[in-house]
C-alpha cells in the first residue's frame, strides 16, 4: 500500500491553467528565424530573457504613444485640445547611462538614438561625457580584465574593465579643452554668460565639430544632456588645473536642476530607460517625482537591492517614492548593459535595420 499522506503530498493536484497562461519553450533554429522572430521567441525562455522581451514591449510602447490615442479628459489643458497638437505630442524619453557604457561600444548605440532624435534628454556621469570627446581624439582598445595594473601604470595605460584608454588621449583631452576653458571663462567675465553643466556640454558638442560623437548630434539636435557632477573626472582634473592659471570659472548646477525637471513637469507622458546605476540612474527617477512617476521605466543593471543601494533597487522601490507611477509598466533587466542594450536598439528604434 502507497502510504496515503506521501501520495496526497507528490501527486497533488493543480488549480487550472488560465487561458492567457504563456508556456515556456526556446527559439527552433530549425525554423530559419529573422531576426526579429528570434528577439519575438526571447519572451518565452524564461529569467532575464523574458524580462528582456518586455523591455521591448514597453520601449515600443514609449516610442508610438500619442496623445492623439488617448480621450480628452474633462480637466484637460487648453493647449492640448488641438487634434493637430495631440498627434505631435509624444512621450519624452529620458535615457541615463554610466560611465563606462560610453567608454565601451555603446557609444556608438547611444549616438544612433541623438543622431535620429529618438531620445528627448540624457543623463551621464563625467566619464559619460569626456570619453566621448577623448574618442575624438583618440582610440580606446580591447584589453583584458586580467592586466597587470603596476605595468599598465608604466605603460601609461588606463583599464577600464577589459578595454584600455592610453594616457595620451588624455593630454590630447587637455590640449583641446584648455583653450575652450580660456574662451568660456573670457565670455563669462565679459558677457555674463552664466555656464552650467548642460551648457559647456553642449557648448564642446558644438565645438568637436565631429559626427563620431554623441554631444555633437546632441548639439545639433537640441537634446539637453544632464551631468550633475561633471567634475569627477577628467574634466575635472583640467578644470582643476585650469584654475590655477584663470581661477574665477562658475558651473552652476542649479539652472539645470531646474530644467531637468521643468523637462519631466512638462512632459505629458514620460519614459525613462536607464543603463547601470549611480547618479544618472537617480537623477532621471527623481526628476519623474515631479510629475508624480514615469509611466514607462526599463532599468538595466546589475545592482542588487539587499544592501539597500539605490543602483540595485528595483522599479517597485522607486513606485514608493512616486517617482514611477503606480500600475505603470515597469521592468528591471538585471544584465550587463553592454550584452543587452544593442540587442534592445535592433528589437524596437532600429527595428528593420539589422537584417538576416
Ligand atoms: N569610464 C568610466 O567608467 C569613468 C571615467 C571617468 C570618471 N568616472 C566616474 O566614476 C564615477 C562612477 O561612475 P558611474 O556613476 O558612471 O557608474 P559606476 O561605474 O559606479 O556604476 C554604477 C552602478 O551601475 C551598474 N552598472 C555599471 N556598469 C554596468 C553595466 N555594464 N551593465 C549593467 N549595470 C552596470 C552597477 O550596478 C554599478 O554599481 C562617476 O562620477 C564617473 O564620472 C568613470
Amino acid at each position: 500500500m502507497i502510504p496515503l499522506a506521501a501520495s496526497a503530498a507528490v501527486l497533488k493536484p493543480s488549480d487550472p491553467i488560465p487561458d492567457d497562461a504563456i508556456s515556456i519553450q526556446g527559439p527552433d533554429f530549425d525554423l530559419q528565424l529573422s531576426f526579429q522572430d528570434f528577439m519575438r521567441s526571447y519572451e518565452r525562455i524564461g529569467f532575464q530573457a523574458s524580462s528582456f522581451a518586455q523591455a521591448v514591449k514597453i520601449v515600443n510602447k514609449m516610442r508610438k504613444w500619442r496623445l492623439s490615442d488617448e480621450a480628452i479628459t474633462p480637466d484637460e489643458s487648453e493647449d492640448l485640445l488641438d487634434p493637430e497638437v495631440r498627434a505631435n505630442t509624444r512621450c519624452n524619453i529620458f535615457l541615463g547611462y554610466t560611465s563606462n557604457l560610453v567608454s565601451s561600444g555603446l557609444r556608438e548605440v547611444i549616438l544612433y538614438l541623438v543622431k535620429h532624435k529618438l531620445v528627448s534628454v540624457l543623463v551621464t556621469t563625467a566619464g559619460g561625457i569626456e570619453e566621448d570627446y577623448i574618442k575624438c581624439l583618440g582610440k580606446t582598445y580591447l584589453a583584458d580584465f586580467n592586466l597587470d595594473g603596476a605595468t599598465l601604470r608604466k605603460q601609461g595605460m588606463n583599464r577600464i574593465g577589459n578595454l584600455v584608454v592610453p594616457n595620451d588621449n588624455y593630454c590630447k583631452f587637455e590640449d583641446w579643452l584648455t583653450p575652450l576653458l580660456d574662451q568660456m571663462l573670457l565670455e563669462q567675465k565679459k558677457d555674463g554668460t552664466v555656464w552650467s553643466p548642460s551648457s559647456f556640454i553642449r557648448r564642446l558638442g558644438k565645438e568637436i565639430n565631429n559626427e563620431e560623437s554623441i554631444y555633437y548630434w546632441a548639439y545639433k539636435n537640441d537634446i539637453p544632456v544632464f551631468c550633475p557632477a561633471l567634475t569627477d573626472g577628467s574634466i575635472g582634473d583640467m578644470i582643476y588645473f585650469h584654475s590655477f592659471k584663470s581661477p574665477g570659472f562658475v558651473l552652476d548646477i542649479v539652472q539645470d536642476i531646474r530644467s531637468l525637471n521643468e523637462l519631466a513637469r512638462k512632459s505629458v507622458k514620460a519614459g525613462m530607460i536607464i543603463l547601470g546605476g549611480g547618479v544618472c540612474k537617480h537623477q532621471i527617477a527623481n526628476a519623474m517625482l515631479i510629475r508624480n512617476g514615469a509611466d514607462y521605466s526599463v532599468y538595466i543593471n546589475t545592482g542588487q537591492e539587499f544592501d539597500g543601494s539605490d543602483s540595485g533597487a528595483r522599479p517597485d522601490e522607486a513606485v514608493s517614492w512616486g517617482k514611477i507611477r503606480a500600475g505603470s509598466e515597469a521592468v528591471k533587466i538585471y544584465a550587463d548593459a553592454t550584452l543587452v542594450f544593442p540587442m534592445l536598439v535592433a528589437a524596437t528604434f532600429a527595428e528593420g535595420s539589422v537584417t538576416k
